[in-house]
């Protein structure tokens, strides 16, 4: 049975029974301020087997650990690096995730087998309280089933997992929409794995430079170092394609595209930040912040309106924009189509 507990308004009492169920090895979903996690005790291996179990993930796909004192930092990692204290003093809580070392406590099955840990304080009242509560890092990967668009509001986690989990928070929509800047602080230079809801300019600005794992502008790698680089991601039912270019170059090239589907009889949906004629359309919005809070929301509401296409706007890769195409291009299975190119 899933107990869905609606609280809008903020922390409050029932988040005890939560934390009790996280205490006792269950699973609970719980809003951060990127997208909804699937949280489990991240001490406890079974309680951390069965999130892989739910999800349908990986073994070897590691999860983030999330914590509510940076003090916990020293009990999961073998080493704190000067970097990582002025990186975790200045961004947490918030989206930025950090590589370090693993401690000797995390069990293996947490790290996905590597030797080195993820750890994050999100920067939301209910995952804070309910750490706090249970007294226990939390193991938390996106609450979707592997491979479908993370969840930024209650009922896409409803929709994955109701039945199947203990309990789902109900904190309404998520704020920042795309998941945690992931960064590996275990090299010489630091490696942005995942660009996500921290840009990567705020970073540089507190640290200078830092290396760009190829993977996180779309290019396929078959390399380890972020295991969940290498898996089909954020995929609707639907065929996505991107389309990317100069502004107006790709609305003409959208635009072609839309007709020629639908002259085969296709249904295609739109998602962009101006108007499209379409079977279906979704408005991302027009500022960056926007967008992030949206992509993931389109992706899953468009695959409900039934269409077997959804044609993808790109935005300019800066700020959140990197996080937004890095999820865009995943979700297209990296069918991408440039609109400035001559055929
Ligand atoms: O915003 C977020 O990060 C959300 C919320 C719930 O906190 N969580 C999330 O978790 O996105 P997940 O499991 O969907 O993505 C975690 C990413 C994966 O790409 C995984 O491979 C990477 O972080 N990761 C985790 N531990 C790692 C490690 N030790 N080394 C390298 N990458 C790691
Ligand atoms: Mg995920």
């Amino acid at each position: 049975m899933t107990i869905v507990i609606p609280m809008r308004a903020g922390p409050d009492e029932r988040l005890k029974v939560a934390a009790r169920l996280i205490v006792e090895g269950k699973l609970v979903a719980f809003p951060t301020e990127t997208v909804y996690g699937l949280g489990a005790d991240a001490l406890n291996e079974r309680a951390v087997r069965r999130i892989f179990e739910a999800k349908g993930r990986p073994a070897d796909n590691p999860l983030i650990i999330h914590i509510a004192e940076s003090e916990w930092l020293f009990e999961l990692a073998r080493e704190v690096p000067e970097v990582a204290l002025r990186l975790a003093e200045r961004f947490w809580p918030g989206p930025l995730t950090l590589v370090l070392p693993k401690g000797e406590k995390v069990p293996s099955v947490t790290t996905g087998g590597l030797d080195t840990v993820a750890v994050r304080m999100p920067a939301h009242p209910i995952a804070l309280e309910l750490i706090r509560l249970s007294g226990r890092p939390i193991a938390a990967p996106s609450a979707n089933i592997s491979g479908k668009p993370s969840p930024t509001e209650a009922d896409h986690v409803v929709d994955d997992f109701y039945g199947r989990i203990e309990c789902i928070i109900d904190g309404g929509p998520t704020p920042i929409g795309v998941e945690s800047t992931v960064l590996d602080l275990t090299g010489e230079v630091p490696v942005l794995l995942r660009p996500g809801g921290l840009p990567l300019e705020d970073i540089e600005r507190v640290i200078g430079r830092v290396d760009v794992h190829p993977a996180v502008k779309g290019i396929e790698v078959n390399l380890a170092k972020a295991p969940g680089m290498k898996y089909k991601h954020y995929s609707p039912n639907a065929q996505v394609i991107l389309v990317e270019g100069p502004r107006e170059a790709v609305r003409r090239k959208m635009e072609e595209i839309v007709e020629e589907f639908r002259s085969r009889g296709l249904k295609v949906g739109v998602m962009a930040t101006e108007k499209y004629d379409a079977d279906a359309f979704f408005h991302l919005g027009e500022s960056m912040e926007e967008v992030a809070r949206n992509v993931f929301r389109a992706l899953r509401e468009l695959d409900k309106a039934g269409v077997d296409v959804i044609l993808a706007e790109g935005i300019e890769e800066r700020g959140l924009g990197l996080a937004v195409m890095n999820r865009l291009r995943k979700a297209a299975g990296y069918k991408v189509i440039r609109a400035d190119k001559l055929k």
